[in-house]
């Protein structure tokens, strides 16, 4: 197994533009963003769509119509019929996630744990995107290069937690890891060429991690770290299926 993808120069110097080209792919085709009005989630639509690699960018969100929400399947399913009817879908990103808003916060202690805080973490982080999965993995091509990525967290590792805390959190990214892993079994059966992976965003100046931001921390703007994944994504070969990659292209541990 290879523990990183293929670099072509020093990452953290690599300029947007340079990165926008998913030249891996095959002309023409849909890409698909599923969270379109998140943080990571705009930057990485307007990345593809300047990649002009596309015929058609789908933008799916909550604001957007025809809207989906992870708590809702027929929602997804509608709003993957919508992608699919576009035309052959070549990329999907989702880009959907939770960690707090005004009535949760991540776990400080195991004190904090509760049934209900750890539910809807496990229904957003973990649950929501398997549905998406479920949904849109059969839309995708027979043949060609064609990826589903999902956008997972670091602090999922169970190899790499050093710090502890942040229980719900942890573990619905780690089951989200899980949930890919055993999807992109499931797909190399049927589609040899599409590849299925967790990918780390690095820390990001988003909603999502800013009550959270310590000093030291080397924080990314939404659109450097789109760009990165962006790269990573264009790099992505058959064989890194089922990975957890960082916004370098550096395996994650699990
Ligand atoms: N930012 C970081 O430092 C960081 C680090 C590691 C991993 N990540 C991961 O990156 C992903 C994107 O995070 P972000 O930083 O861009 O956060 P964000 O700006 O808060 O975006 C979160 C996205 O999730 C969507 N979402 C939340 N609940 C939803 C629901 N019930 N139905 C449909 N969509 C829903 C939001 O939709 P609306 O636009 O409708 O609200 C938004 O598009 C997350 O999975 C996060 O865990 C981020």
């Amino acid at each position: 197994m290879v523990s990183q993808l293929g670099v072509t120069g020093n990452a953290k110097s690599m300029t947007e533009t340079q990165s926008f080209r998913l030249g891996s792919f095959p002309a023409g085709g849909v890409g698909v963003v599923f969270g379109a009005t998140g943080g990571l989630g705009s930057a990485l639509s307007t990345a593809i769509a300047r990649s002009g690699r596309f015929t058609r960018l789908c933008a799916l969100s909550r604001a957007i119509d025809p809207t989906f929400d992870l708590l809702d399947e027929e929602s997804i399913e509608r709003a993957a019929r919508h992608a699919a009817a576009m035309g052959d879908i070549r990329l999907i990103i989702d880009a959907t996630g939770f960690l707090h808003d005004a009535s949760q916060k991540p776990e400080k202690t195991w004190r904090d744990i509760s049934p209900e805080t750890m539910i809807r973490a496990l229904s957003l982080n973990t649950i929501g995107p398997a549905l998406i999965m479920k949904h849109v993995l059969p839309l995708l091509p027979s043949s060609g290069k064609a990826v589903f990525a999902t956008l997972s967290a670091r602090v999922g590792s169970i190899d790499d937690n050093r710090l502890g805390g942040w229980y719900s959190y942890r573990a619905s990214k780690a089951a989200l890891n899980q949930i890919v892993r055993t999807a992109a079994i499931e797909l190399k059966r049927s589609r040899t060429d599409a590849i299925c992976v967790s990918l780390h965003p690095g820390t990001v100046d988003t909603p999502l991690s800013q009550p959270f931001a310590r000093r030291g921390l080397q924080i990314q703007t939404p659109s450097a770290s789109a760009a990165h994944l962006i790269s990573v994504i264009d790099r992505l070969k058959p064989e890194d299926t089922g990975g957890f990659f960082d916004w370098r292209g550096a395996r994650v541990p699990w």
